[in-house]
């Protein structure tokens, strides 16, 4: 059993292990039906609890279909539907129950304390998707799509962030230790990936760079990743914010200055920092992103219920 909380606890043989299975499994289901199962039913009667405490789309469908198309099923739950979530529960007996039940357990939630104290009293894989600190199953399978597209190993890439320093771009941080991948960072100085992070990077021998300013940050790149500069529950004054953030939109002025060959990726749900004519444009590649959760996600809950072949 294996928990999949933070891409920088987890191995990077281990990471590129789930991608190098999920390119397999995708490639096998092209002439199946979304709730057919794929041969051998690695998962069958197997339980996949998610609970969510922030609003979801993506996560929440892609999970569902992975767990569903290894043979297993799902139950989601809104912890305001729990006692742990009105404050009649604690964490600890919640677990032993989720454990009793189920097999695994997603969680989304506004509290990186919280996926701790999971983790610390279920006996079975905890999956973090989506904490304040964290989005590991979005990148992981962000970088899937951009080898996916780009025929390359993401090593070879010059990735670009242009946005706020929140949970996807901490992961892909860690995922650009991981994978070994230069990234360099657009965002305002006052919204710089904070000093614990980059010390972490500064640790493990490797370096990001970071820009003031965006035409600088995606010089010569291939891939362009955003997202919303407000968070789910971003406890800030909104509107200075997205004021800071007036000179990173990404608009085709800006891609102008990456490479010609250059990538468009946004996690979802988008705001203004993109216009329309990038995100729906043809360097835009946001939908075969989305989809590619479900087929990363599958190998990730192999990996967690210790079946990745
Ligand atoms: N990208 C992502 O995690 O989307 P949801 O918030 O809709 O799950
Ligand atoms: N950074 C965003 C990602 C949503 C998928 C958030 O935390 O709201």
């Amino acid at each position: 059993m294996k928990h999949f909380i933070n891409l920088k606890d987890i191995p990077a043989k281990d990471l590129r292990k789930i991608i190098i299975d999920a390119k397999k499994r995708k490639s096998l289901r092209k002439k199946l039906s979304t709730l057919e199962v794929d041969k051998g039913a690695p998962l069958k009667g197997k339980l996949l609890i998610q609970m969510f405490e922030k609003s979801s789309l993506r996560t929440r469908l892609s999970f569902h279909l992975a767990i569903k198309q290894l043979g297993g099923g799902t139950l989601t739950l809104r912890s305001n539907e729990l006692h742990l979530g009105q404050g009649g529960e604690s964490i600890a007996d919640t677990a032993k129950i989720l454990s009793t039940y189920g097999d695994g357990f997603m969680l989304r939630t506004d509290s990186d304390k919280k996926v701790e104290n999971f983790e610390k009293y279920l006996s079975i894989p905890v999956i973090n998707g989506l904490s304040p600190s964290s989005h590991p199953t979005q990148v992981l399978s962000d970088v899937f799509t951009v080898e996916e597209i780009m025929k390359k190993p993401i090593s070879n890439l010059n990735i670009c962030w242009i946005g706020d320093s929140n949970n996807v771009l901490a992961s892909l941080i860690a995922a650009s230790v991981k994978f070994s991948f230069k990234l360099s960072i657009g965002c305002p100085k006052k919204f710089e990936p904070r000093k614990g992070v980059r010390a972490w990077v500064k640790k493990n021998n490797k370096k990001i760079y970071i820009y003031n300013d965006a035409k600088k940050a995606v010089s010569n790149a291939d891939v362009i990743f955003s997202d919303k500069v407000i968070s789910l529950n971003d406890k800030v004054n909104k509107k200075k914010k997205i004021k800071s953030f007036k000179n990173f939109k990404i608009d085709k002025k800006l891609m102008s200055y990456a490479k010609k060959s250059c990538i468009f990726l946004h996690c979802l749900p988008r705001g203004d920092e993109v216009s329309d004519d990038v995100f729906l444009g043809k360097k835009s590649h946001v939908w075969q992103q989305a989809l590619n959760r479900v087929h990363v996600q599958k190998s990730i809950l192999l990996y967690c219920f210790g079946k990745l072949r």
